[in-house]
């Protein structure tokens, strides 16, 4: 098979190495990928919201799969393109992924169906909401609704705060468009798991948890960023609240959205809020998690390929999940300054080791070959390093230990990714 993967980031990276182990891809392409996909994969410069030429390259390349690994290509309808032109596709069709392009639209639905999530408000108008922030209980959580590269999130511990998370959001207008509507959310305490899940629609299978780091700085200081280091499995995800979930959430959400005429056929992200009163969703995601997917994909045995057929073919049902019973960690190397601004074109030194080590794993975000074929920096987030252990401490360690193998100026990391599972 030949297969084409939309996007280039750590996550489309790990995406790719699943894939490329499967004995049925034969050629694989990345549009427009970066310099580490560019290893294992061709590289198309089309960009992933170029729809109609991306659909006609794999026209004319007669790709046999395209498997969508960022948001806003499939909020924005690019597997509705694909399918148009008799293309098969991996991903939701535009009216499932609003699930994630819309959080007035996913709320409602949580609503509609009963699906546990925090108390919430929708509003288009910035007068009502700040009628309405006067008397809601402190701390308050805003949300611009659609999609703002995961920062259209405020939260407000005094009114005055709240009121200028209006301002910023509705009338200053600083996530765009996103913030033509609303919502106000009652603020929830407890651990944040990350679940993956495959859909077709009918059936739901879930991968196993993980844990993001969205704060750029040790201790969940600092400003959120794209997510900073990732864990699996969250040992703090229990079979009780598996349980609770796969009662309350996993298939509701799949039900509830084939009942609206929107079969979600691909991969769900659960966010998760493990509150006292249970599990709640904080989000929902149409994709896989950066970095989630490069903690949860070298776990898994399946062969993906199989998988994501049996999503677009309604054969779910068939597949069993199987993942390794050990754990993965994966620590972002970021360049100083993201994820407010940053130098990039820095020489990375170091990479060869990774191809030699077993168990290790050297994603690539922001990079790219400068002119004398060397690799270099190109972005906020540049490398997501991953290891495999037998523990969590494990893998801990070892992914830390392979964090020194590379090296490039301004490089910046968090040390504390997994550390909270001392704490289980
Ligand atoms: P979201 O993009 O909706 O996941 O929000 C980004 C982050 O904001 C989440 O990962 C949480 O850390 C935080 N957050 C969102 N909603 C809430 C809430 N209702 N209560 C507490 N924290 C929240
Ligand atoms: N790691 C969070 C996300 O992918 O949205």
């Amino acid at each position: 098979m030949k297969i084409l993967i939309v996007g280039s980031g750590g996550r489309e990276h790990a995406i790719a190495q699943a894939l490329a182990k499967s004995p049925k891809a034969e050629k694989l392409y990345c549009a427009p990928g970066n310099a580490g996909i560019g290893q294992i994969a061709e590289c198309v410069p089309i960009g992933a919201m170029e729809f109609d030429k991306l659909a006609a390259f794999a026209k004319e390349q007669a790709i046999d799969l395209t498997v969508v690994g960022m948001d806003d290509p499939l909020v924005g309808g690019i597997v509705d393109v694909f399918e148009k032109e008799g293309l098969r596709v991996f991903g939701p069709r535009k009216n499932a992924a609003i699930l994630e392009g819309s959080k007035a639209f996913s709320k409602d639905l949580m609503k509609k169906y009963g699906i546990p999530t925090a108390a919430y408000e929708t509003f288009d108008d910035p007068e009502k909401a700040l009628a309405y922030l006067a008397n809601a209980k402190m701390p308050v959580v805003l949300k611009a609704d659609g999609l703002a590269l995961g920062k259209g999130v405020l939260i407000c511990n005094t009114l005055d705060e709240a009121k200028a998370g209006v301002k910023e959001i509705m009338q200053d207008k600083k996530f765009g468009s996103a913030g033509d509507h609303m919502v106000i959310e009652e603020f929830m305490t407890g651990r944040e798991v990350s679940v993956l899940s495959f859909t077709d629609g009918k059936t739901i299978k879930i991968m196993s948890s993980a844990q993001d780091h969205k704060r750029a700085m040790d201790g969940d200081k600092g400003l959120n960023t794209g997510g900073m280091g990732t864990f699996s499995p969250s040992p703090f995800y229990t079979e009780e609240i598996d349980r609770v979930c796969k009662e309350k959430i996993y298939q509701a959400t799949v039900d509830a959205m084939a009942a609206e005429g929107r079969p979600f056929s691909g991969v769900i992200f659960f966010g998760l809020m493990l509150t006292e009163d249970g599990p709640k969703v904080l989000e929902y995601n149409a994709r896989f998690g950066d970095p989630e997917a490069q903690v949860v994909l070298p776990r898994m045995k399946n062969d993906l390929v199989d998988v994501m057929e049996a999503c677009i073919d309604g054969t779910l049902d068939q597949i069993t999940l199987d993942f390794a019973d050990n754990a993965a960690v994966c620590v972002v190397l970021a360049s100083e300054g993201y994820p407010v601004s940053y130098e990039k074109g820095f020489v990375i030194n170091g990479l060869s080791k990774f191809d030699t080590e077993d168990g290790y794993f050297c994603f690539h975000a922001g990079t790219k070959k400068n002119d004398a074929g060397e690799f270099v920096t190109n972005g906020g987030r540049v490398l997501g390093v991953t290891a495999v252990g037998e523990t969590l401490k494990k893998a801990r360690e070892n992914a830390y230990k392979a964090t020194e193998w590379v090296d490039f100026q301004g490089k910046y990391m968090r040390h504390d990714i997994g550390k909270a599972i001392e704490e289980a």
